[in-house]
């Protein structure tokens, strides 16, 4: 009989069925391998979450979406972009099937920029590509995100969770321009940059 090699993988494979305590044994050590990891990962995440105070962005503060219209931060005359006493601005928007109101802001590039959303029927997505602003949006709740864009350009803003038949329509627009020229903008030009 030819010489078996000492590296199992490279031996032929055994004639006839794997004997069934073989296979018992290898199923048992991947099950507590796959036990294992699935421990440690669920201590990494209650770890995390308990030290890092983790939770989804959308669940810090409540609001009453049925009457967003009506009074508090989100009436429409308070949408879009505000600019603050520090220079920063804050950006007011509201999620609805199927459009982000106001469709499109205008935001200074260089500066730091923080959004506030909420939702008033559904939960929708709120995410800008290659930027770190990506949050749910759910009624009841203001999601809130600070960002600071380095160069002026557009960014769309697709609608990321599945709210209904029009999903796939609910994209709008942050329009980001040069700090210098953000000022000189009038109001109308700042909170709002929809196609006229
Ligand atoms: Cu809103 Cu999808």
């Amino acid at each position: 009989m030819a010489e078996q090699p000492s590296n199992p993988f490279q031996r032929p494979l055994p004639s006839g069925v794997v004997p069934e305590t073989v296979v018992v044994r290898t199923e048992e050590r991947w099950v507590a391998i796959m036990g294992s990891m699935l421990g440690i990962m669920m201590v990494v995440i209650v770890m995390t979450g308990v030290t890092s105070a983790l939770h989804p962005p959308s669940n810090v503060e409540v609001v009453d979406p049925q009457t967003l219209h009506l009074n508090g931060e989100f009436v429409e005359s308070n949408l879009g972009t505000a600019l603050e006493p520090d220079g920063s601005v804050t950006v007011r928007i509201i999620a609805v099937q199927f459009d982000f109101v106001p469709r499109c802001v205008r935001v200074p590039a260089d500066t730091p920029v923080r959004f506030r959303l909420t939702s008033a029927d559904v939960v929708h997505g709120f995410l800008l590509p290659n930027t770190n602003v990506n949050t749910m949006v759910v009624p009841g709740f203001v999601a809130e995100v600070r960002t600071r864009f380095k160069y002026a350009g557009e960014y769309e803003m697709p609608c990321h969770e599945f709210c209904g038949m029009g999903h796939h329509g609910m994209v709008s627009h942050v329009s980001v321009v040069p700090k210098d020229q953000f000022p000189e903008q009038g109001l109308l030009e700042r909170t709002s940059c929809a196609a006229k």
